[in-house]
């Protein structure tokens, strides 16, 4: 299968989605001029086309884009063709109501937005596959062609008629027989056993909390119909172009999909990324989903969108400080990037998102946006040669998966505070700020490369994650586990004790008594730090090694365990307790920050042979580096030591 070195060929990609059907032609010519200067090498076409590309059913206008495709070769700039099937003409939903999609309440989801799309649609699968066939047949063979970049963040729910008869045949057809079913959802609860499969439905607006299991399994089926529509089109795109890449952006930390899952059938993983520019873990946030990314793609990945100023979708949205789209652009580099890209070229004049920024904005050439998209550009056209393709190596992993999000993420929870995301967003923040380079990991995958693995939270296990943890600390690995870790299994059925048994004599636990949610404001107190979020009343077992919790209705008993090589984290601890105890953890299984002595608020990662060092601070900073070093960047030498200015980057060869 061909990868994304197919596609960069030794460049970084650096352009962004282009919407030319908002323009008049003149401002196409004015448009390749400007991307020309500002070094853009890839655009995406054709995300929203469809209207254009087939205004009555069947039609089809091709000449709009033969146009742009070929002024695109001629000016040497890359275009990933998208399918334009996330956003159906209105003539669709108008002729075939079936199209669309229906919430849980039972509103009809209308045009006159954007994704208005039955995942379960025969009707919509039947054009999307059309007009993707005719796309791949027209273009295929242009040279402009890089890559498919098929639909947009797939990201749509449907509780209608023809989703409850394609609901059916998935449970039917994971389940065999109704009492498997029913044993599964554990319907003698609330009287809810199935007598027949016409009886069961998505999860739809009930008077009283949804069956647990039964949502689980929706979120199942749902990211598996998206992952097919996705699959259909590539097949058809494939089949016709099998040299060039196929592609869908992802959402970061996207609830609605397993990305893991999803990023097998991908050739290149590619993820679109927002963080807050007011934000002061922006950098940390960004660090996750980038880390996320690289480890789906288990290589180079492509940053498909971000924004070079404001969003319009915040409450309040900011523009981002001078500098600050280098800094993060050039962080994604150094995270493993090999594209840096925008939504969207041009800022738009109309439409929804006409507040949302363009890498050029309405401001137009002069404009500082667009100034600093240009410098960007010339900056990563010199490093590229020296960075794309190379990998980074991580000795720790993080553990993350969404059937366990799914699962952890219902109604009927002890607390709706111990909110997963920010679990493991704390976690992985955690382990940025201790210098510690990390992979993410499904439950399941081979852990054996990494020294240390951590799971924020895995409140799902099936059997076979649980004895992949169990192999992977006899094998000599070092295994840290956050709260609510290995209390379910794949049918969200709570194990016995309220925790699986192999893991809680691994860690050293004989009896889970209860969990003691913390409040909003309030901390619990352990020796040597506070805990936030959660608690537990556990009792060790004898040969457990723990820091206990201090006062309070738990004094004595132990926050954290501690078995061999085995840890047990019951509290979120404050961030700088946590990140001490994970660099005290890593530093005792051997294994190093990138760099010693880094200053906080600087970033510093290893990507191949370079070193990148990046300040998220405002202030300036010198870094101990030693040796001699030639920054790609600005072309000097360095010894022993690098100042960073505000937002700096030095990307270091030694
Ligand atoms: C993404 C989307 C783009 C644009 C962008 C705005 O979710 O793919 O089309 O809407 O957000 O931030």
């Amino acid at each position: 299968m061909p990868d994304l070195a197919a596609a960069t060929r030794g460049r970084i990609l650096f352009g962004g989605d282009y919407n030319p059907e908002q323009w008049p032609e003149e401002t196409w010519h004015e448009d390749v001029r400007l991307m020309k200067d500002a070094g853009v090498n890839s655009v995406t076409l054709g995300v929203f086309s469809w209207s254009k590309l087939e205004p009555h059913p069947g039609a089809r206008e091709f000449g709009w884009l033969d146009t742009l495709m070929d002024l695109m070769h001629d000016h040497g700039i890359g275009v990933v063709l998208a399918t334009p099937t996330s956003s159906p003409p209105p003539w669709m939903g108008r002729l075939h109501p079936d199209t669309l999609p229906v919430t849980e309440d039972g509103r009809t989801e209308w045009w006159g937005g954007r994704q208005h799309f039955s995942h379960s649609s025969a009707t919509y699968r039947r054009y999307a596959a059309a007009i993707t066939e005719d796309l791949a047949a027209r273009y295929g063979g242009h040279p402009a062609l890089t890559m498919w970049h098929i639909n947009n963040e797939y990201c749509t729910f449907d509780h209608g008629d023809q989703a409850a008869a394609a609901f059916r045949r998935w449970l039917r057809e994971k389940y065999g027989t109704l009492d498997a079913l029913n044993t599964a959802w554990g319907t003698a609860f609330w009287s809810q056993g199935y007598d027949s499969w016409d009886g069961i439905l998505p999860p739809r607006l009930p008077h009283y909390m949804k069956n647990p299991t039964q949502v689980l399994d929706f979120r199942r089926f749902t990211s598996d119909m998206l992952l097919e529509c996705y699959v259909a089109e590539r097949d058809i795109v494939r089949r016709h172009t099998p040299h060039i890449p196929v592609t869908t952006n992802f959402m970061p930390l996207w609830f609605g999909q397993d990305a893991w899952r999803w990023a097998e059938e991908e050739d290149v993983v590619s993820v679109d990324l927002y963080p807050d520019p007011r934000d002061p873990l922006g950098a940390q946030n960004g660090a996750l989903v980038q880390d996320m990314t690289r480890s789906q793609a288990r290589g180079p990945w492509v940053l498909m969108e971000q924004a070079a100023g404001p969003v319009n979708w915040r409450g309040v949205n900011h523009p981002k400080p001078r500098g600050l789209n280098r800094l993060w652009s050039l962080q994604a580099v150094a995270r493993g990037a090999d594209a840096v890209c925008y939504f969207q070229w041009r800022q738009s004049r109309q439409g929804a998102e006409k507040f949302h920024s363009g890498m050029v904005s309405h401001a137009g050439e002069e404009g500082r946006t667009y100034q600093e998209v240009k410098q960007l550009g010339a900056e990563l056209a010199r490093i590229a040669p020296h960075v794309t393709g190379r990998h980074i190596t991580a000795d720790v992993a993080v553990l993350h998966d969404w059937h366990s999000w799914w699962a952890g993420a219902q109604d009927g929870r002890l607390s709706t505070r111990a909110d997963y995301p920010d679990v493991l967003r704390a976690w992985h923040r955690a382990l940025w700020e201790a210098h510690l380079t990390t992979d993410f990991a499904h439950p399941e995958h081979d852990l054996t490369p990494y020294t240390v693995v951590v799971v924020p939270q895995l409140y799902a296990l099936t059997d076979a994650a649980i004895d992949n943890l169990l192999a992977y600390v006899r094998g000599g690995g070092t295994l840290v586990c956050g709260f609510l870790t290995g209390i379910a299994d794949e049918d969200d059925r709570v194990r016995p004790g309220g925790m699986d048994a192999r893991l809680r004599e691994l860690f050293g636990i004989r009896t889970l008594h209860e969990w003691w949610p913390l409040d909003a404001g309030e901390t619990v107190a352990c020796e040597g730090f506070r805990g936030t979020l959660w608690s537990e009343e556990i009792e060790a077992a004898e040969d457990a090694e723990t820091i206990p919790y201090q006062g309070g209705e738990l004094d004595g008993l132990p926050a954290v365990l501690r078995r061999g090589r085995a840890w047990y984290v019951s509290t979120l601890p404050e961030p700088d307790a946590l990140r001490d105890l994970l660099a005290r953890i890593a530093a005792g299984a051997g294994v190093r920050p990138v760099l010693d002595a880094i200053p906080a608020g600087v970033e510093a990662v290893r990507r191949g042979d370079l070193l990148f060092l990046l300040n998220h601070g405002r202030e300036a900073v010198t870094v101990e580096v030693p040796g001699s070093h030639r920054d790609l960047l600005s072309g000097s030498t360095m010894r022993d030591e690098v100042t960073l200015g505000r937002y700096g980057v030095v990307v270091l060869q030694s």
